[in-house]
């Protein structure tokens, strides 16, 4: 047994052992199982309901033994497979994917967890309050309150000057986020792998302001140090990530110390132009996640061997991608102010970004809002010229770079070394596979 597989066994065994979160993990999959039953069947791959498409089959070149011994015995009997509905163990034995895919696809779930989780705190201030993602979410996250929280009106107010949309949008991000975890673990599981599964570390505070459940959380969205470096490496014409270029970022105050993306308190409100700054953190914030999205799936898409996984991340990824353009966009509307904190003394200033006198070393089309569609920039190598593509897109070291940039956004802080041991596991998994012919 490797090291690290010894480490995952010891994580689940004292998972095990704290019964509730074992029980929520079996309660994950036992209720999938009953699902089946009712309503909610739309989230279990059944061929003979659902319909399946001709090309979804696994890759027959790939024998389902090489994959359990790659998986470890130990492993294969600590997986969710046991507790599979009929329908997900009738594809478990249709075939089985490579351990390098598994690792890829059950890292991505992970970060789709955590997404779901951030997306979820501002969907219940933010978003449109209908039940569509809170009835979704409490039926996949354990102890999640199925009715909406009613939000929080003044940030609904103060994320009109970004869009008068944005809480449809936000409402829509988290369905999203929250179908690309449920999706991703049920393929692994039919395809006889370990799903992804934090709920042993939901154990982060609340907002106490009024719409957030009080209910534990995954990430901390009232200490981010929110990198907007994407804004000019995608506006620049000569630079890419991946040649080494570094960007400064869009507003350089967010870059540095710890700013609130959500109300910590009522009292909060009680700051009118802080308060729009908390939503213009937010605003960023948004488009900060999913521009990691848009560079995590091609980037791990180059080592998957599946043709199906392939199209699994191409087809997530695309999504992600879509999030990112709307939430540049949005961004750029976020009005001027230059606060400081009343609870913490930190400085926030959100610049016009269409000044005709920008800062030192950047020229207006660095960050002019309506530059929106990536400029062309080199691409392998500078001789092929210039071309519009998504930045960074390296594959080497991909899953652990979105979880260094996670980490350093302020997202896990209060969280425990065994959720970091854990993430950084499924990181090095992920990042140790390779494409198989
Ligand atoms: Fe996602
Ligand atoms: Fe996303």
């Amino acid at each position: 047994m490797t090291p690290a597989r010894s480490r995952r066994l010891r994580l689940t065994e004292s998972a095990q052992n704290r019964s509730p979160q074992w029980i929520a993990e079996s309660h994950f999959w036992i209720g999938v199982c009953s699902m089946a039953r009712e309503d909610r069947f739309e989230f279990l791959m059944s061929p003979e309901t659902s319909g399946e498409d001709p090309e979804s089959q696994p890759n027959p070149a790939v024998p389902r033994r090489s994959f359990l011994k790659g998986m470890g015995v130990a492993g294969v009997a600590l997986s969710a497979g046991s507790l599979l509905p009929a329908a997900l163990n009738a594809q478990a034995d249709s075939g089985a994917i490579t351990k390098g895919d598994a690792a890829i696809l059950r890292f991505l779930a992970a970060a789709e967890i955590l997404e779901t989780d951030l997306w979820l705190q501002y969907q219940e201030l933010g978003g449109v309050q209908d039940d569509e993602v809170s009835k979704l979410a409490s039926r996949f996250i354990p102890g999640y309150p199925a009715e909406p929280t009613g939000g929080n009106s003044l940030y609904m107010q103060d994320l009109l000057p970004l869009d008068s949309d944005m809480s449809q949008y936000i409402h829509d991000n988290t369905e999203d986020e929250l179908t690309h975890e449920v999706w991703i673990n049920n393929y692994l599981v039919a395809h006889g792998a370990a799903p992804a599964n934090l709920d042993a570390f939901r154990t982060l505070p609340s907002s106490k302001a009024t719409g957030a459940h009080q209910i534990g959380r995954l990430t901390n969205l009232m200490q981010l140090t929110v990198d907007t470096s994407w804004w000019t490496r995608y506006r620049s014409r000569t630079k890419n990530p991946d040649l080494g270029d570094t960007f400064k970022p869009a507003i350089p105050t967010l870059a540095v110390n710890q700013h609130p993306a959500i109300p910590r308190t009522d009292n909060d409100a009680n700051f009118p132009d802080f308060f729009q700054a908390i939503v213009n953190t937010a605003g960023f914030h948004f488009a900060t996640i999913e521009q990691g999205g848009t560079s995590l799936y091609p980037s791990l898409a180059q080592r998957v061997t599946s043709p199906t996984v392939l199209r699994i991340l191409l087809s997530i990824g695309g999504t992600e991608i879509m999030h990112f353009q709307t939430w540049q966009d949005k961004a750029g509307n976020a009005p001027q102010k230059d606060v400081v904190d009343p609870v913490t003394g930190v400085r926030v200033t959100f610049p016009n970004l269409n000044s005709t006198s920008p800062p030192p070393g950047l020229v207006l089309e660095d960050l002019q809002t309506n530059l929106i569609m990536p400029e062309p920039t080199f691409f392998l190598q500078k001789r092929f010229g210039p071309v519009s593509i998504i930045r960074p897109t390296a594959t080497k070291g991909a899953a652990m770079g979105a979880v260094k940039a996670l980490t350093a956004d302020g997202l896990f802080i209060g969280q425990s070394q065994g959720f970091f041991d854990y993430v950084r596991e499924l990181a090095e998994d992920a990042d140790a596979a390779r494409r198989e012919c």
